[in-house]
């Protein structure tokens, strides 16, 4: 098959297969297989935890009276195998698992041979023929990007490219707010801003939400300017030439401004947004009625979904569409057109009720099952402030996206030339600049990515751009500090590893070794985990614990100039390699030079 295997499945196998055989019984009395990984590998690298459970299930008649016999005849059943070195019974009967180091030698050995020098290679990618359409980003047309967006634009990317790195596809969708009512008054204000018949070039708003403040304030406080608004909205939803054209104009003037944040941030999504679905609305309301789901509360139409207090609104008592219209027609298209077998969006956390009833309305209108197809919404938490509360400006103003990028990389580049006027790190002076964007960017990226999306987080940039602790920042250090090994390697003892030469073997026999070795073979298995939870903080999780690992490795293993010299820098490149993959799954643009 093709299915992805590493360490952590090939040793799980030999132990289910270990307990089914000494205990046939065991599935029909609900004791499944349970092997974790151990936390500290003194006592071994594994645990299997079977045995109290089974113990106490067993029928008495076989004559199992105490958990250890129960491990002991599980032990017995594991067949000769060289993934594992040895297994012991331990306290009230836990099975510790040691892996062979032989093992790990001859994995390590075949991945570097094969000249990838990472250990995915035996595995070949998955390719899988299901799509999955992923809406993230998504922000609002005349409105700036702010932090909400930047979580959802920066999961989103990461969400993709974890599916995508094993061949699943994927159809990226930015949902943009581009319709709506507030157009009437958006259209009326650029108009006398700028004249009847505005050009792009000639629009310069870089500050939309200023540009959206100020029209809200004219509708608010002018009548006529309110007046004039509505009939704005009537006319665009009419198909009106004239308003259509401003319309157009808005929408490009803020497109310019989301691509420049994209660009930087070097994420790619294909603008779908509301307007998209607005002639899918009618036929939709119509389906939805024909089955009886669409009930009339006070002139609007409405669909009650069982558990939820306020109905989906799918069209408003004055014959108007709004959010709920839009996002039925949208998951109608996606399953139906599109025939995705996934669907994930990523909000924040407050419109989780939202969608749980766009799906559960769905699935009333028969429009897929959980077996046809897969609807998930991925609601994170809200970025909070060092004092706990919404993360704002000084001013109290939301906290504008491309602000906060620029002070990233402010804060990186001041703390670079620092370092380069110390004398420290290899950066030319030419380079500083780009490098504190890598690194600026990155360090954002992977303060969002690493944290588990549903928690609300403090946003701090002290925090964010430590060089230690589990940061973007110690990431990329730890990366660059392989990667200067590898350089000096060439440079100063003239040696390019060639691991597919004949000649060619691992020698591993320091525990580091041994343990970076382990870490490596574990990245099959991580890849299917976090492509089934969708989860870019279990990626995150594993490249920390990976350069932490592969730090102590460098620290108490000489490589340069040492005997297995060129060993060890077969797994620093190995290390890298997959590091590297893990940087480009959190998209991640990692410097090779720090
Ligand atoms: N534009 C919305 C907002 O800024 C997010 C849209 C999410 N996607 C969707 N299909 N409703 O909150």
């Amino acid at each position: 098959s093709n299915e992805i295997t590493g360490v952590i499945s090939e040793v799980r196998l030999i132990f289910r297969d270990a307990l089914y055989a000494a205990f046939p019984m065991a599935s029909a009395l609900g004791v499944k297989p349970a092997v974790t990984l151990t936390k500290d590998s003194k006592n071994g690298e594994f645990q299997c935890n079977n045995a109290m459970e089974l113990c106490k299930k067993l029928p008495k008649d076989l004559g199992f009276r105490a958990p250890r016999d129960v491990a002991t005849k599980i032990v017995e059943c594991v067949p000769k195998n060289d993934v594992i070195e040895k297994v012991e019974v331990a306290g009230p009967g836990f099975i510790n698992i040691f892996l062979s180091n032989a093992y790990i030698v001859k994995e390590m050995n075949n991945a570097v041979k094969s000249g990838s020098a990472k250990p995915t290679s035996k595995m070949g990618k998955v390719s899988k023929d299901s799509l999955t359409v992923v809406d993230f980003s998504s922000p609002n047309i005349a409105k700036d990007m702010h932090v909400g967006h930047l979580r959802s634009t920066i999961i989103g990317e990461s969400v993709c490219r974890i599916l995508e790195y094993q061949g699943h596809k994927t159809k990226r969708v930015n949902h943009v707010g581009d319709w709506g009512t507030q157009f009437g008054m958006l259209i009326q204000y650029l108009k006398e801003k700028f004249g009847e018949n505005p050009k792009m070039e000639d629009v310069d708003i870089q500050d939309l939400t200023g540009f959206y403040k100020g029209a809200k304030v004219k509708f608010d406080e002018d009548e006529d300017f309110k007046k004039v608004s509505q009939t704005n909205v009537v006319k665009l939803q009419a198909g009106d030439e004239g308003c259509k054209a401003i319309w157009q104009v808005l929408c490009d003037v803020s497109r310019k401004e989301f691509e420049k944040v994209y660009s930087r941030l070097g994420v790619t999504v294909e603008e779908c947004g509301e307007s998209f679905y607005n002639d899918k609305i009618p036929g939709t309301i119509e389906e939805l009625s024909a089955l009886g789901l669409v009930v009339q509360d006070g002139g609007a139409k409405c669909i009650f979904v069982p558990g939820f207090k306020i109905p989906l609104m799918v069209q408003k008592s004055d014959g108007g569409f709004g959010y709920d219209s839009t996002d039925m027609a949208a998951i109608s298209y996606r399953l139906r057109e599109l025939k995705a077998d996934r669907i994930v969006y990523i909000t924040d956390f407050t419109q989780g009720d939202h969608f749980s009833m766009c799906f559960r309305a769905a699935r009333m209108a028969g429009w897929y099952n959980p077996t046809s197809a897969d609807v998930v919404h991925i609601g994170f938490g809200v970025v909070q402030g060092e004092d706990g509360k919404r993360f704002k400006t000084r001013s109290g103003e939301t906290v504008r996206l491309v602000d906060l990028l620029d002070e990233s990389v402010r804060r990186m580049e001041e703390s670079l030339r620092e370092r380069t006027k110390e004398g420290k790190g290899s950066i030319a002076e030419g380079d500083i600049r780009s490098t504190a964007e890598k690194i600026g960017y990155g360090a954002i990226k992977y303060f969002d990515l690493s944290r588990n999306p549903t928690s609300n987080y403090i946003f701090s940039y002290d925090k964010m751009l430590d060089t230690k602790g589990n940061t973007g920042v110690y990431l990329m250090f730890a990366y660059a500090r392989l990667k200067s090994i590898i350089a000096k390697a060439e440079s100063q003892h003239g040696v390019k590893v060639d691991a597919t030469s004949p000649e060619f073997n691992m020698q591993m026999t320091h525990k580091n070794e041994h343990r970076l070795g382990f870490e490596l073979l574990k990245f099959p298995d991580v890849l299917s985990s976090v492509t089934s939870t969708l989860s870019p903080s279990g990626v995150c999780e594993y490249l920390y614990n990976l350069a932490l690992v592969a730090t102590s490795f460098v620290t108490e293993c000489k490589v340069l100039g040492s005997d297995e010299m060129e060993s060890r820098l077969a797994l620093c490149e190995a290390t890298a390699g997959v590091m590297g993959e893990c940087f480009g799954m959190l998209s991640i643009d990692v410097p090779d030079k720090i």
